[in-house]
């Protein structure tokens, strides 16, 4: 039955209000009770104390369409059905109907043409729990598939690994049963089955019998309360009812591949420049979903910033492999827009956050990823090898994911080693505590945008003291907030207004040129003899880290700093005073146009 997404949200919604379940809103993509848990990943999660017992205010059937980011598979994303972002519908017993009630209504709205899906039941396959020590094999289960007429070689008993659905180590979990529909394709093997990991059974239905709370010591205790939790994944839903050979020819995803072939002007793809166009269309939906949630998030290096990040990074690495120079993530981000934004009220609240962050990402990404990729390529020719410390200093120094040497790695029959990649890090990070530790520390308030933004700054206008008033002017303290930079050197005059001049034109004139910010680790003998500037009177330890802007600025520093100048906005010295006989303190700041 050919059917639209919004159809599919409205029938599932609709048949279970008519089963009595409660409708409830999609919650946020990001949990908000639990900071460890970086994104929502099933419609149960934020329902968690409920199915411990807690009463629901709605009641005990409850049924949503929730937002999901799972990030585990990210790397098969680029076959027919796997996604990072996706929607899940789910109906839910808070101690309410059990097995039987739910496999029942499952086939209804299965099978049903009028208010269901009108699959037919001989392409349907269905696995449950075959049993362990612990728990016996779900014969409930499958004898209930098999009075609605599925038969018994339709029903795959399958181990733990694969029937067993628990969120973490603890908390409600149990056996599950899962429908999967056959697509006609060819039997992959001889071994082919539900769950073997080819593209002919496609799972769109997982439904729960959760009756177990696991503990920390792993023990598991039944709950007083059993409940139900089903999930089924809109996407790969809408594959098999419009038969399609993937999810990304349905109505979700279609506008934004027909623009991603457009701006590629690939029309007849390789099965490689297929893999690269889906990985895009997956990445930018969820990198847009995640922005747009409400929460102000932005790319960055950590957490849930971090997962914005490799997405959008690892989606402009695949425009590149397809040729496209331009920039071109903007252009695709309002056709998620429109698909979405019908049903998602915050993608239309949040539209110029999403905008500005994507944009503000691919221009930092792509100087970043230009040098990384000539001096990785450049590497390989002379060495005909990439190795971890390579992987390494590419990095550190220049910023370029561990995830694209090894893939540069891979495409020429290379295998990076990945332990010695560690190691560097590991040693790495010793390095960065020791030169905390010491006393060249950067005075930072915060690690937020504007404060880095402003080091960098710092970097900046030390170099040009130096420079143009005398070798001499060096740091004796620094101190950041959010909103300026506070420098105080050694000098025992104010600047001129000729000097001043000169020193914030030379700062803009290197933040127009838009120069990369990176760091190197040496002795402090070496960052002496490289003309580093820092104090070398001190005591560092065994290594220190030296950061570099182009080749204009080189100064001790434990960071961070941005990526690249370019995105620093106007520098301008707002204050000077002296304090003491030789000490001039500056304030600066950096004006952002809008
Ligand atoms: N919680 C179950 C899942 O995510 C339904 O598959």
């Amino acid at each position: 039955m050919r059917m639209t997404a919004s159809e599919l949200r409205k029938r599932y919604i609709q048949f279970f209000k008519e089963k009595d379940h409660a409708v409830i809103p999609s919650a946020s993509l990001i949990p908000q009770l639990d900071p460890t848990v970086l994104f929502m990943s099933a419609g149960m999660q934020p329902l968690v104390p409920f199915l411990l017992g807690q009463p629901h205010p709605q009641g005990t059937r409850l049924v949503n369409v929730q937002k999901c980011i799972r990030t585990d598979d990210i790397d098969e994303v680029g076959d027919t059905f796997h996604l990072t972002f996706f929607e899940m519908l789910g109906n839910w017993s808070l101690g309410d109907y059990w097995k039987r009630e739910a496999i029942e209504m499952a086939m209804e709205f299965l099978t049903n043409p009028k208010t269901g899906l009108g699959l037919k039941k001989q392409i349907l396959h269905i696995t449950v729990f075959e049993g362990d020590d612990q728990v016996p094999f779900d014969e409930e289960a499958a004898s209930v598939w098999e009075e609605l007429g599925i038969s018994r070689d339709q029903i795959h008993p399958l181990p733990y690994k694969d029937n067993w659905w628990a969120l973490g180590d603890t908390g409600p979990q149990g056996p599950d049963t899962e429908i999967f529909v056959d697509i006609g394709t060819p039997l992959c093997s001889d071994e082919c089955r539900p769950g073997c990991g080819c593209e002919k059974f496609v799972e769109i239905w997982n439904l729960v019998f959760m009756s177990y709370d696991r503990s920390e010591d792993g023990t598991l205790t039944p709950l007083e309360k059993k409940n139900i939790d089903t999930g089924m994944g809109l996407e790969r839903a809408l594959q098999v009812l419009n038969k399609l050979p993937s999810v990304f020819e349905t109505g979700v995803f279609k506008p934004i591949m027909d623009k991603i072939r457009e701006i590629t002007k690939i029309s007849d793809s390789t099965p490689e420049q297929m893999r690269s166009m889906r990985i895009i269309a997956d990445h930018i939906r969820s990198a847009v979903m995640a922005l747009a949630d409400d929460q102000g998030l932005v790319p960055s290096n950590v957490e849930r910033g971090y997962v914005i990040r490799r997405l959008l990074r690892v989606a402009i690495r695949q425009g590149l492999q397809l040729g496209i120079e331009d920039y071109f993530l903007k252009q695709i981000v309002p056709e998620v827009f429109d698909i979405l934004g019908k049903e998602y009220d915050e993608l239309l609240r949040n539209k110029t956050h999403v905008l500005n962050e994507i944009e503000k990402e691919e221009k930092r990404f792509r100087t970043t990823v230009r040098r990384g990729l000539r001096i990785a390529e450049r590497t390989l020719k002379e060495k005909g090898i990439l190795t971890g410390k390579d992987a390494f200093m590419l990095f550190a120094t220049y910023g370029f994911p561990i995830e694209m040497t090894v893939q540069i790695a891979e495409e020429n029959g290379q295998k990076v080693d990945l332990d010695e990649f560690r190691k560097e890090f590991e040693k790495h990070q010793q390095i960065s505590r020791d030169a905390t530790q010491h006393r060249f520390t950067s005075g930072l308030a915060d690690h937020s945008e504007e404060v880095i933004q402003l080091h960098t700054a710092t970097h900046l206008l030390h170099t040009a003291l130096h420079r143009f008033i005398g070798s001499s002017v060096y740091q004796k303290g620094s101190n950041i907030t959010k909103e300026r930079l506070r420098l105080d050197v050694q000098l025992n005059r104010k600047l001129t207004p000729e000097e001043l001049q000169q020193i914030e034109e030379w700062v803009n004139k290197i933040i127009q040129r838009d120069l990369p910010v990176t760091f190197e680790t040496m002795t402090p003998e070496e960052a002496q003899k490289q003309g580093a500037l820092g104090f070398f009177g001190e005591k560092y330890g065994e290594h220190v880290k030296v950061y570099s802007v182009g080749d204009v600025s080189k100064e001790i520093c434990s960071g961070p700093h941005v990526e690249n100048t370019g995105l620093l906005g106007t520098f301008r010295v707002v204050k000077q005073k002296r304090i003491g006989a030789d000490t001039l303190r500056l304030r600066a700041v950096l004006e952002q146009k809008d």
